[in-house]
Formats: C-alpha cells, structure tokens, sequence
C-alpha cells in the first residue's frame, strides 16, 4: 500500500491547481501571493496578484515605493496591514542582505511573516523540509488520525508538528505543503468533503467513523467587538472629503470619511434621528464585519459649499479620478456605492 505521503503526491501530480505562482522561480513571487492568500481566496487573491506583482515587479522595486501607492495597489483585499508590512519588509531585505532570505529561519524574522508563510516560502522556493501548517492541513489532519482535542491547543498543536513532521516529503516539501493546501480547498472541505475522490481515504480514521464533519475540533471564536460610527460624507460639487487616518486607528494611513464614535446602537440611532429632524439626508445604515469588529454605521451627508473657508481644507478632496487611486477601506467603498445607488451616478 501506498504512504500517505506517496498518496497525497501522487494526487498533486495529477490535479494541482495551475496558479500562477506556481510557475515562478522567483522566492519575491512567492512571498507575494503568500502574504496575499493570508486572508484571501485563491480565486479571489488571483487578479490582485497580478495587478501586484505588474506594479511592483522585484523586491527593490516594492521597497522604493511610496507607502500610499502600495496601499493603493493592494486596494479591494482588505487587511491593509499586511501590504504595510510587506513594504516594511522589503526594506529591510533591500538594506539588509544582497539576496533574499533564504531560510525559515531568516524569513520568520520579517514583518508579516508568520510560523506558517516561512514555512510555505521556505519550503516551496527553497525546498527546506518545515510543514506549513493552515487550517487545511489541521482538517486534513484532524480527520485522518480522527484527533478529538481542540486544534488550537498545545496538546494537538504538538501532535500536529509531529504528524506533519513525519508526512512531508524531504525530496518535494514545497509541492507536499501545496498539496494539503490544494486537498483541503477542494476535497476535504469543511461541510462536504468529497472522500470518493481522497487520496487517503483508505486510511482515514473520521471516514471510518463518519465523524468527519466533527472534525476538526475548534473552540467557538471570541464574538466580534461592536462598533457604532457615524461616518460624515462630504460633498463638495463631485468631490468626497476623505480624513486620512491616524495611528492607533485599524485604518491607518487609509482615506476614509471623518467620523465620531458612539458608544451605543442607541446613541448612534438618536443621533441619526437628530440629524434627519434638521432636515439632513443620510444613507441607510449598513453593517461592516471585519475580523475582529463589527462596525455598525450610519452616515449623514453634508454639501460643502467652500471647503478652503471652512475647517475641512484639511482634507483630501477627491474627484472620482482620484479615488481610483487613493487607498481607501472597504467600507467607504460600501458608502460610495450606496451614494451612487441614491442618485445618478457622478461620483
Ligand atoms: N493558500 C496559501 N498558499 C497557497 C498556495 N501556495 N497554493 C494554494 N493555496 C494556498
């Protein structure tokens, strides 16, 4: 019979999925769509991928760029601060070394770069035999040895180091790491995993016991933290006013409509109701759910006659050419097309 290892390859060589980093021979390409598949899809990670690695082409080339255009590239994947730490990264590779880092152990030291991206670059651009652990391979894992503890617990995080320690392939560990990735996204998914079509269901302990869809075993995440904001759209003819944010602010650095906080669904509601009782206009509300918040806003709009005069000349005051490339956040994308859903589009 066949090792797992031996298996799970073999399935590789017949049905990886041809993306496009795959073909590079570039560790720089690597990193990139690494960083980017963080917290993004494949199939959605893909084009911004592309549209990245067009701008900035080399790692010389990232580190000299202006902050604001890399955020502006990586504009519509979110999670802002991993195209901020790539930037800081690529700096620090520029300045530090000749050449790329080369090792798990020279790459885990780089901002961004977590236990599992050293592991996928190391392994994939330079073959060194460290398994890269995501949730994939704990599913997969978690299945095939049918493993009951909790998979963010030092008890099974230990047995999982040394599960995959054995698996992977010290001739291949790149094309190994990939092929748990490539499993786990499309047979042995999380609700319906396909085992007609696994390459190791002929030794899966969930299968036999069909307990796989209690596997793997995950605490229930820590609830999200509400937040109630009231967002401020200003209109100057087609302009939008936008406030670049300051440290401390999940947005840093990005564009966003000014805002005040409130400490209640309530307190935010009343103040809507106050504002529309003076006559004012607003958008519906919306709710904007990020990894670890969720913002529930309202947002009034104000015409802005003379920004010079007023005290909003501090803003930047974008035509719609100029938000093209400007870095805002997903959630003043929302509020723009929720604008232009109201009325003709002009902005
Ligand atoms: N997810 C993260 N890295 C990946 C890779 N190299 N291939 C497929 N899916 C991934």
């Amino acid at each position: 019979m066949l090792s797992f290892q031996e298996s799970i390859l073999g399935w590789y060589d017949q049905n990886k999925r041809d993306l496009p980093w795959r073909n590079a021979t570039s560790p720089y390409f690597i990193w990139i769509s690494e960083v980017i598949l963080q917290q993004t899809r494949v199939e959605q990670g893909m084009p911004f991928y592309h549209r990245f690695v067009e701008r900035f082409p080399n790692v010389n080339a990232l580190a000299t760029a202006q902050e604001n255009e890399v955020l502006a590239v990586w504009k519509g994947l979110g999670y802002y601060s991993r195209a901020r730490k790539l930037h800081h990264a690529a700096k620090i590779i520029v300045e530090n070394s000749p050449t790329f880092p080369d090792s798990f152990n020279s790459l885990i030291k780089l901002p961004g770069i977590g236990q599992y991206t050293a592991a996928a670059i190391a392994s994939i651009a330079f073959n060194e035999p460290v398994p890269a652990l995501d949730g994939n391979a704990y599913r997969i894992m978690s299945r095939v040895f049918n493993i009951a503890d909790n998979v963010a617990s030092a008890k099974a995080q230990k047995q999982f180091i040394r599960l995959a320690n054995e698996w992977i392939s010290q001739a291949r560990p790149g094309d190994f790491n990939q092929a748990l990735m490539d499993l786990g996204s499309t047979v042995c998914t999380p609700r319906q995993p396909d085992c007609s079509k696994c390459p190791l269901n002929f030794g899966c302990e969930a299968r036999a016991l069909n307990n796989f869809h209690e596997r793997p075993v995950k605490t229930s995440k820590k609830p999200p933290q509400n937040r109630f904001l009231m967002f401020d759209f200003l209109v100057n003819n087609d302009n939008l006013g936008l406030k670049k944010m300051e440290e401390g602010n999940i947005w840093k650095n990005l564009y966003l409509f000014p805002f005040r906080e409130f400490a209640s669904e309530q307190l935010l509601s009343e103040e809507t109701a106050r504002w529309e009782r003076l006559g004012g206009e607003t958008l519906p509300a919306g709710i904007h759910a990020l990894s670890h918040q969720k913002i529930h806003y309202r947002t009034r709009i104000m015409p802005v006659e003379n920004p010079e005069k007023t005290g909003y000349s501090k803003l930047k005051w974008c035509s719609h050419e100029e938000l093209e490339g400007t870095a805002i956040p997903a959630v003043a994308t929302k509020i723009i097309n929720q604008w232009n859903n109201k009325r003709p589009a002009t902005i």
